[in-house]
């Protein structure tokens, strides 16, 4: 497989080119077909890639006190997989699941009493004067945007964190291996989407760009693929604040 277009500064199209570039994509061709077992399929395809319960058990360990009432909000929330699971273990929290798609969250089985779903984007929220969030997960999503929308769209989540509040970000992490370029194929030719991964260092420097007060306090590898890279960043505490109880562990994990 020719990888040369893997390279991160391939030109971007406009967003609404970029959701759905081909007719009919692989991947939609197949949902459709699956018809009611399709739930069940995308979720085997998805757990190929991405173990959504341990990504989710990681995610709730960042949390210190997973009791407390957290706002949680998980843009890119697709159709709920990563925010069920989440929720799952965070049995106080209350959740906001945005996504540009219509319909998310729309395969979310946890508690809807305390999840809500919008399509939007998250300049929306912003606009909006949304209060800001304790947890913010952003997973599988960056990739997927724009270089002429990136810096604006995680600038826009910089903005949305409380106080002491996380930053997740997990990516598919561009390397040489084999498990990137079939996550690869799966994005760009199943699903027939225009992608541009990252690698690690990538990722800290965006973020540190847009957040220099921001720390890096954990950096996890999510099974089942070493490409499945998790980044936990936190927003200063103010002196004001008695810091939020989202509060990471400081100790980053190779
Ligand atoms: C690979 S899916 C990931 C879904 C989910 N986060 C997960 O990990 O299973 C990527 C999702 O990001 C959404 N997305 C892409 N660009 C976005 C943007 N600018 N704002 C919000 N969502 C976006 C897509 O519509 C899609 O649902």
């Amino acid at each position: 497989m020719a990888v040369a277009t893997l390279h991160p500064h391939d030109a971007p199209a406009p967003l609404a080119a970029r959701r759905y570039p081909v007719a009919m994509s692989i991947g939609r061709l197949v949902r459709r077909a699956l018809g009611s077992y399709e739930q069940k399929a995308a979720d085997r395809y998805r757990a190929f890639f991405l173990d959504t319960d341990a990504l989710a058990d990681t995610l709730a360990s960042s949390v210190r006190d997973r009791d407390a009432p957290l706002r949680v909000l998980e843009l890119g929330c697709g159709e709920g997989l990563v925010a069920t699971s989440l929720l799952h273990r965070l049995p106080q929290a209350t959740m906001l699941g945005v996504d540009i798609a219509d319909d998310p969250g729309r395969n979310f089985t946890g508690d809807r009493t305390r999840a809500t779903f919008r399509s939007c984007t998250v300049g929306q929220l912003v606009a909006d004067d949304t209060p800001a969030f304790d947890l913010v997960v952003v997973s599988d999503v960056l990739h997927h945007i724009p270089d002429a929308d990136l810096r604006g769209v995680v600038s826009d989540v910089v903005s949305l964190l409380a106080p002491g509040g996380l930053l997740a970000i997990k990516e598919w992490e561009r390397d040489g291996s084999l498990a990137f370029r079939s996550g690869w194929f799966s994005d760009r030719v199943v699903s027939g989407q225009e992608v541009r991964f990252f690698d690690g260092a990538e990722l800290r420097r965006l973020v540190a760009d847009l957040a220099p007060h921001a720390a890096v306090v954990a950096e996890h590898r999510i099974a089942p693929r070493r490409c499945n890279l998790l980044l936990v960043w936190q927003a200063p505490v103010s002196s004001s604040s008695a810091g939020p109880a989202a509060t990471a562990d400081a100790t980053p994990t190779p």
